[in-house]
């Protein structure tokens, strides 16, 4: 704990913008909030703008009103980076911050990073560390390009470290944390009811599956995305299936007239964090695309098909409930049957604990105060 009166204050400007980055950056604000020597600065570069992917989860999830909004909104990956990268300068020369910290992959992420490491800034990444190595996903570059600038680099798991030391990051800039989402889910898992849903879905506790999709490797190609939903069908036919759909998902849906396949399958507009948690938390099983989902299956001990040929998040599958199973329809079948006969493995990776937003705090005062 530092001592108020002891040292100057010192400002963290705090970098979110797109869905998965709420659930991240809420803990570690609330863990920062008694530390008088801090000032903390919420930005919201508005990567994401509904209602259901952005609003209502800074309101959820308790934390404060942004003190700035970029509003950059959808575009291009290039114009996208550009404008949060334009207008986040002006926020920094504006309040002139101690610290940036970023989470995650997102394209906000890696913009605001090359922002703050121009302007000499020191970063802080959380979800430092993890790699796909597959760069036809643009979040693996954005992965690449944030741990390669920033200065402290918190890692959710082991493979993160090794990952950094492999890229020749210096070990001292590396420190296991643990998984800060999960703060964030356990915290709010007994609220999580299925109740709560009750008026959009149909379905019986334990007896259904959840799925999500919104890469563009598995929407934004009409073969892939076919066959996909060709295989959730026939699930469907099988289990209730629920899935609350993306905006770029629905848009794919329309555009190559997919309706017809998505007919036994329970639909639903983006949930809030906790109405997705009380699904997810209440399933048989969930499909996904999503990296977040991955984890938080794991956390909940609940099955978890992965709908990718990769994962950056590999502790999932060899610590905990993750199967990848890629995109083709025999596959994804197949996975599910035997995922729905097989035993669950009741094991959660080490410091996916609940506590990692404190220890990242212990990191930020070292940094900040020596
Ligand atoms: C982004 C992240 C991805 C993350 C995902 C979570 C990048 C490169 N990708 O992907 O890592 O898993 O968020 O959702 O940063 N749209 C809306 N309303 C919104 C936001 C988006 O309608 O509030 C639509 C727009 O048509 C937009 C499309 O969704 O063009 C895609 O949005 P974008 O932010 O580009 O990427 P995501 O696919 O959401």
């Amino acid at each position: 704990m530092v001592a108020a009166m002891s040292v100057a204050r010192k400002t963290i400007l705090h970098v979110v913008g797109a869905r998965p980055n709420y659930m991240k950056i809420a803990p570690l604000m609330d863990a920062l909030r008694d530390v008088e020597a801090i000032r903390q600065v919420l930005v919201n570069t508005g990567q994401h703008y509904d209602e259901a992917m952005a609003k209502a989860f800074i309101r959820e999830l308790s934390l404060p009103m942004p003190d700035r909004d970029l509003e950059v909104g959808s575009a291009s990956h290039a114009v996208q980076t550009a404008n949060v990268m334009v207008r986040f300068e002006e926020a920094c020369l504006q309040e002139k911050p101690d610290l940036v910290v970023v989470v995650g992959d997102v394209n906000s992420t890696m913009a605001a990073t090359i922002v703050a490491a121009k302007l000499l800034i020191p970063v802080a990444h959380v979800e430092a560390g993890l790699r796909s190595f597959d760069r036809t996903m643009p979040e693996e570059i954005n992965r690449v390009v944030t741990d390669r600038l920033a200065d402290i680099l918190l890692t959710p798991s082991p493979d993160g470290d090794e990952n950094l030391l492999r890229e020749g990051v210096p070990a001292e800039r590396i420190h296991l944390v643990g998984n800060i989402m999960i703060d964030t889910l356990f915290r709010h898992l007994p609220h999580a009811t299925l109740d709560r849903v009750a008026d959009r879905v149909n379905v019986k506790d334990g007896c259904y599956a959840v799925l999500t999709l919104h890469r563009p490797s598995n929407v934004d190609v009409r073969e892939t995305f076919e066959g996909i939903l060709s295989a959730i069908s026939s699930i469907a036919a099988d289990m209730p299936v629920v899935f609350p759909v993306h905006p770029r998902t629905q848009a794919r849906v329309k555009e190559f007239g997919l309706t017809d396949l998505m007919k036994g399958v329970q639909v639903t507009p983006p949930l809030g964090y906790i109405d997705f948690l009380s699904l997810t938390s209440h399933a048989k099983i969930v499909l996904t695309d999503s990296g977040g989902l991955q984890e938080e299956s794991t956390a909940l001990g609940i099955p978890c098909l992965t709908l990718r040929e990769n994962t950056e998040r590999p502790i999932t599958v060899t610590q905990g409930t993750n199967t990848i199973v890629g995109t083709n329809g025999a596959k994804i079948l197949a996975g599910y049957r035997s995922a729905v006969r097989g035993e669950v493995p009741k094991r959660r990776p080490e410091l996916w604990d609940g506590r990692t937003a404190g220890r990242i705090r212990a990191v930020l005062e070292r940094f900040l105060f020596g």
